[in-house]
């Protein structure tokens, strides 16, 4: 598997948890044989629960691994060119139809305000041009969902990172599982005895929406997700279009939320991590950054909302109280917000894509009880730093964090 991004540094892992597969040789996938095993493994979290299925699962090469050895720097700001600008050259025009949507059997609307399904385009064999195409239509549509995509998905995670690299700098997670020499893949990961995901089990509701690490400085745009194993019925995952909530707001309070900008951290995701949750590692240390309460789409020129419940911390230049009920409003307001969300139901060799820019989503943990295996796979390349709608908001640092 080749290094990470050219722009990091990267420390091969030399200590990763190698997966216990029955069988003969010739039964062990291929990928898994040609992983480095370690002289002498450190002890690292697992699902344990899968171990007696591991020979029998297809996916098991896929499944999280955590190396307590492996660090990364802090990422480096980078120029980020937006595939949905090169469409836009060609495709100004939203009511024309996009032409990688020609071959499809139906293109249909989820919901009035957010999200597009597709069936009969096979998402690997897209051009340069139509995944162009394809980023332009999430930038509008917020959520596309492509079923029958059984090619992508088989095709591993070499192709993976082909595609996830075309979109932007790929991200490596700093506390999720990722496949055995993988880092670039962050993998959601839940069976009936274990579970590697951001899951607070002191809450009422399984229900975290967040924009995915959006405490980077330049945090992701189009994103890929799709699931290797699933339950039956549940474990769905909700979106919400920050476009449409901001809109239902009146103008004047947009207005003043333009005026605004807020600390995105990553502190307390680390430090569920750090108390040996989710794997027990932090690869990279946690990071704050400031962005705009209302930013604007660089492809679209859309105003978004963006904050989210799981990483905004607080706004700026605010007092405590002020600060905390105007959150607590929004949040309340994006996550109470059915007639401006979608619900992905998945379904085999489904994959999901969204721009993380302008949505919010979250998974819902709902089966549980059932102890069948939800494992999935993100790709989450970086787009550029979020620009704020209003010109005259000041962003040059993070001195007032
Ligand atoms: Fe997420």
């Amino acid at each position: 598997m080749a290094p990470p991004v050219a722009t990091e540094t990267y420390t091969a892992p030399t200590q990763y948890t190698t997966l216990k597969l029955r069988g003969t040789p010739s039964e062990v996938p291929a990928a898994v044989l040609a992983a480095k095993v370690a002289p002498e493994p450190v002890p690292a979290a697992k699902p344990k629960s899968s171990q007696p299925e591991l020979a029998e699962y297809t996916y098991a090469r896929y499944l999280p691994a955590f190396n307590a050895n492996e660090h990364y720097p802090p990422l480096e700001p980078f120029t980020h060119s937006d595939p949905g600008l090169r469409a836009l050259a060609v495709s100004p025009n939203p009511e024309d139809p996009l032409p990688f949507l020609q071959s499809a059997e139906s293109v249909t609307e989820l919901t009035p305000e957010l999200g597009t399904e597709v069936r009969g385009v096979d998402l690997s064999k897209l051009t340069s041009d139509g995944r162009d195409q394809l980023a332009l239509l999430a930038a509008r549509r917020g959520v596309l969902v492509f079923r029958d995509q059984g090619n992508f998905i088989n095709a591993g995670g070499d192709a993976w990172l082909e595609w996830g690299k075309h979109f932007g700098r790929l991200h490596i997670h700093p506390t999720s599982g990722h496949p055995d020499g993988i880092p670039q893949i962050h993998l959601v990961y839940r069976d009936g005895q274990a579970t590697f995901n951001y899951e607070r089990s002191d809450r009422i509701s399984s229900l975290v929406w967040h924009s995915d690490v959006s405490y980077e400085l330049q945090p992701p745009g189009l994103t890929t997700l799709f699931l290797l194993s699933s339950p039956d019925t549940g474990g769905d995952t909700l979106y919400g279009s920050q476009v449409a909530a901001l809109r239902h707001l009146s103008p004047p309070f947009v207005s003043f939320l333009r005026t605004l900008k807020a600390v995105h951290s990553g502190v307390e995701q680390a430090n569920f991590s750090r108390s040996g949750k989710r794997g027990g590692v932090v690869r990279r240390e946690p990071v704050e950054h400031v962005h705009p309460v209302v930013r604007r789409h660089p492809v679209t020129g859309e105003e978004a909302l963006y904050v989210n419940s799981q990483f905004t911390t607080r706004i700026v230049g605010l007092k405590k109280e002020e600060s905390d009920n105007l959150l607590n409003f929004l949040f309340d307001h994006v996550s109470k917000g059915g007639d401006f969300q979608a619900r992905a139901k998945w379904a085999r060799n489904t994959v999901v894509l969204w721009d993380n820019r302008i949505c919010v989503h979250t998974p819902v943990v709902d089966f549980g009880p059932s102890g069948q295996r939800r494992h999935g796979c993100r790709i989450t390349p970086q787009a550029e730093r979020p620009a704020p709608a209003w010109d005259g908001l000041e962003l040059s640092d993070n001195s007032l964090i």
